[in-house]
């Protein structure tokens, strides 16, 4: 028998799963009335299941027979073997409930919490018996997203962490054994993604669509990170993005950006006001559309290319390929001739730095994505001294056929590189301090986030020694701590190991 205590988006969900999966669950809430408009909530979703085809009646009536609504006082859950805390997210509120309900319950009820910023140490300090007091953390709507973090606090046994463990496995939620550190494990590897696209916007070198169409497309991230800005809100993104910088003593890699914190202050602050990092209109983002190319600009492209060296082979290849069939002559010689044009495939460098690397004129060189492959969309770097009209005209005639070309300022690492490096980066980070297990990480971030893999196995497809080039690549030119590289990556890579392999 479990107890839930506070009913709203967090907790009746989380009853629901429980009641559903046999678990009787006592419901309270400080406001009256509100648990039972939870238990109403939870009848409706049930019929919304029986109308899809996901559950009968049987089983509607079986879990709603199973939540029974008490007071919101620690009596209430004498006898229970769980309670989880789903109540307003303020410290001193949560270790009060806590402390109140030890000792109303038995020796052996586990206390959970349900916050998703605190630390579950720190509100189980409040407790006689912090050992019984651990973290269980869902993601909302809890019914469908099918992660929990378990979260063991400084003092935690266990039994408590593998008890609920086991439950989650009875609600079918997948439980991922996190340690108790600021973000846990989901909201922590977050951090790569938004963090590092603002700092490319302050950067200069891309607009926040221009960042978003190339995550999407050359990426695979089904939504961009100023897109995700503005669903969630600014005004919860940015306290979140400085509280886990706060939180980790100033640790460089997540250090936010100002322009977040502009941005909130101003109340640009995305789709529940309206504007954000776009401009909403019934609902609806006013994205203007790709940029029509001029067709007399690719007029300016009137001599053969070369194409660069690059790490993988194949890239060149794949390059080439392009460049032949957009009706362009390819210079295949070992060095470009004096009139052709310079396609470099720079991994963690940008276009000044393979211009001068492989020694070719910058005012007719172009750098040009690679490692994301010739698929939806690509990516075009110039230098500040590459000839613009050069620039347009190879965009207009890379973009002709059905890939997409999008324009950014010089960058090591481009942006899409950029902002992969650092997701990898951070979830090589978790695995390395301990906070949760390779095979926790991936699956957690996967149905937590809605990446399209977990930072571990995004790092293995990409190649851990091309994350690890990024990374050294925008470490050297910006002698930015932000972009070390992780010694899990660095070590990984260099012994040709997966990023998902753990000492025995
Ligand atoms: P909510 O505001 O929807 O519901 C909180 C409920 O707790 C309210 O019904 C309120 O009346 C009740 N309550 C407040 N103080 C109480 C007390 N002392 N005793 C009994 N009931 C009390 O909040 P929500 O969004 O459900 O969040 C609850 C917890 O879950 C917070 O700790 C939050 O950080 C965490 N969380 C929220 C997520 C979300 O997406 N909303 C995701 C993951 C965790």
């Amino acid at each position: 028998m479990a107890g839930v205590i506070g009913t709203g988006s967090m907790g009746r969900g989380i009853a629901q799963v429980l009641a559903e999966a046999g678990v009787v669950v006592r419901l309270a809430d400080a406001d009256p009335g509100a648990a039972e408009a939870a238990r109403g909530f939870i009848a409706d979703m049930l019929a919304r299941k029986i109308a899809k085809g996901q559950c009968d009646e049987a089983h509607r009536v079986a879990t709603l027979d199973r939540l029974v609504i008490v007071p919101a006082e620690p009596e209430a859950f004498a006898g229970v073997d769980l309670v989880v805390e789903a109540i307003v997210e303020a410290l001193d509120v949560k270790r009060r409930l806590f402390s109140g309900l030890e000792p109303a319950v038995g020796p052996d009820c586990i206390l959970a919490s349900n916050t998703s910023s605190l630390s579950v140490t720190a509100i189980a300090a409040g407790c006689a018996v912090p050992e019984r007091v651990a973290g269980f953390h869902f993601f909302n709507p809890v019914p469908v997203m099918k992660i929990v973090e378990v979260v063991a606090g400084a003092r935690t046994a266990p039994w408590v962490t593998a008890a609920l463990t086991a439950l989650a496995g009875r609600t079918g939620h997948r439980a991922a054994n996190v340690a108790d550190s600021p973000g846990f494990l989901v909201n922590h590897a977050g951090r790569g993604f938004g963090v590092e696209a603002l700092r490319i916007l302050q950067d200069g070198v891309a607009r926040p669509v221009d960042i978003d169409r190339i995550m999407r497309d050359a990426a695979g991230f089904r939504m961009g990170p100023f897109e995700l800005f503005d669903l969630v809100g600014l005004d919860v993104s940015q306290p979140v993005m400085e509280s886990i910088y706060n939180q980790f003593f100033q640790e460089p890699r997540f250090r936010p950006s100002p322009i977040g914190r502009n941005r909130m202050e101003s109340g640009l602050l995305g789709r529940k006001t309206g504007a954000g990092f776009y401009v909403y209109e019934n609902g609806r983002a006013r994205i203007e559309p790709d940029p029509e190319p001029d067709p007399r600009a690719g007029a300016a492209v009137d001599a053969p290319i070369w194409v660069g060296p690059a790490a993988d082979p194949r890239w060149r290849g794949e390059v080439q390929t392009l460049v032949a069939q957009t009706g362009l002559e390819v210079d295949a010689g070992a060095r470009p001739q004096p009139s052709s044009i310079v396609l470099l495939l720079p991994l963690g460098q940008d276009c000044t730095g393979a211009a001068l690397a492989q020694d070719v004129d910058p005012r007719r060189a172009i750098a040009i994505d690679p490692m994301f492959g010739v698929g939806r969309r690509l990516t075009l770097m110039t230098s500040p001294a590459t000839d613009p009209a050069l620039a347009e005209g190879m965009a207009v005639r890379l973009g002709a056929g059905d890939v997409a070309v999008t324009r950014i300022r010089d960058s090591v690492g481009f942006v899409a590189q950029r902002i992969t490096a650092q997701i990898i980066n951070v979830g090589c980070e978790i695995a390395q301090m301990r906070i949760a297990a390779p095979g926790d990480i991936d699956p957690a971030v996967e149905m937590g986030l809605g990446y399209p893999t977990g930072p571990l196995a995004l790092g293995d497809r990409l190649g851990p020694l091309h994350v690890l080039a990024v990374l050294e690549g925008l470490f050297g030119a910006t002698g930015d701590p932000r972009y070390r590289p992780s010694p899990w990556l660095s070590r990984r890579a260099r012994l040709g190991l997966s990023l998902t392999h753990d000492e025995a």
